[in-house]
């Protein structure tokens, strides 16, 4: 199948605790690009808290505030967008992000997410007995969603600036091969 593609965007997808948020925030400075956190945008439209969208109208309602979001993107310009962790999972949303962004999915070991998001309460779909498995359970299912990405970078074992060095490698080809190249220098 052909997808017309504008490459104005850079997007991150990816399960949560994989580092979306820190390498997006990073990737934007680097490029001079707005940083959007479709998690950050819902709540402050809601004035809420995901949690509290969860409990109070359920997951999809959600799935439906982000879907709506989606559509919003198509006029998005000079973006690094970082996604929900389900965001992509769910019906067409990896296409219709990918018609205006390079799509990347950072990817990570269930046991490494576990212990970056341990401490924290903000997940509702990870307040389960037994959140290790939760994750496993969830990243199998997502796993296939996930691969349709541009890029599929893993974080396990990687340094922040390596990823973005890649990333921003990857971007930039993108960019160029559909004829809208701008000229970011290299991280030093
Ligand atoms: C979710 C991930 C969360 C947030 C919500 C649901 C998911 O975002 O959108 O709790 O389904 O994986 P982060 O990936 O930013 O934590």
């Amino acid at each position: 199948m052909f997808l017309e593609r504008n490459i104005n965007n850079l997007a991150l997808t990816g399960f949560m605790g994989v580092g979306k948020s820190t390498v997006g925030r990073h990737l934007a400075d680097y490029l001079s690009f707005q940083f959007k956190d479709t998690d950050e945008i819902i709540e402050e439209r809601n004035k809420t808290t995901i949690s509290e969208i969860f409990d109070s109208h359920g997951e999809s309602y959600f799935r439906e505030l982000e879907k709506k979001l989606i559509a919003e993107m198509l006029d998005w310009k000079q973006c690094v967008i970082s996604t929900g962790g389900g965001l992509v999972a769910f019906e067409d949303n990896m296409l219709q992000l990918k018609k205006n962004a390079f799509v990347v999915c950072l990817w990570a070991k269930p046991e490494t997410i576990f212990n970056r998001i341990k401490r924290q309460s903000n997940r509702p779909l990870l307040q389960t007995d037994d959140p290790l498995e939760t994750i496993r359970t969830m990243l199998e299912k997502r796993k296939s969603a996930y691969r349709t990405a541009d890029l599929m970078i893993n974080t396990d074992t990687r340094p922040m600036r390596q990823i973005s060095q890649i990333i921003i490698r990857q971007f930039r080809q993108a960019q160029q091969q559909s004829g809208k190249q701008n000229h970011p220098t290299p991280l030093s």
